[in-house]
């Protein structure tokens, strides 16, 4: 395992915690705020310091495309976790649409760790 994917399952860890909290507010919001800020640091690190974009445009592998949708979605749902959970608070309206989310969410995120170990 890379110091890289590490940090990755560390954050899937704080996310575990995040949804053992879903019915507490006041834990599950900053975990999760959290959890995002620590991602977005993982992605600028890898484009950073190993030219991730540049890497992928070259000739990636099949298991790196999916991994690349993995972690792109991720990242949009992110944005739609945090665009329904902030409507959830003020409101507290569309609770649906918030758990339908959580689950493509968490399918992407651990998508996207699975398959870190398949491209390096
Ligand atoms: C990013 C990943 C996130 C996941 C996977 C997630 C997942 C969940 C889940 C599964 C629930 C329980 C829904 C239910 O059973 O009805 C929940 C509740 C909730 N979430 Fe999130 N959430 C995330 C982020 C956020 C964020 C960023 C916010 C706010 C900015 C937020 C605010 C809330 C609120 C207010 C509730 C209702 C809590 C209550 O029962 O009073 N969530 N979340």
């Amino acid at each position: 395992m890379t110091p890289v994917q590490a940090f990755s399952a560390g954050v899937v860890a704080v996310l575990a915690a995040g949804l053992a909290f879903r019915r507490r507010p006041r834990v599950h919001v900053p975990l999760m705020l959290s959890a995002f800020a620590l991602d977005l640091g993982s992605v600028l690190y890898l484009q950073v310091q190993r030219s991730a974009v540049q890497k992928a445009a070259g000739s990636p592998t099949p298991m790196l495309l999916v991994h690349i949708a993995f972690a792109l979605a991720s990242l949009a749902l992110y944005t739609a976790m945090t665009v329904t959970g902030v409507r959830l608070l003020r409101t507290g309206q569309g609770r649906p649409a918030h758990k339908a989310l959580a689950k493509a969410f968490l399918l992407c995120r651990t998508g996207t760790l699975v398959t870190s170990f398949g491209v390096v």
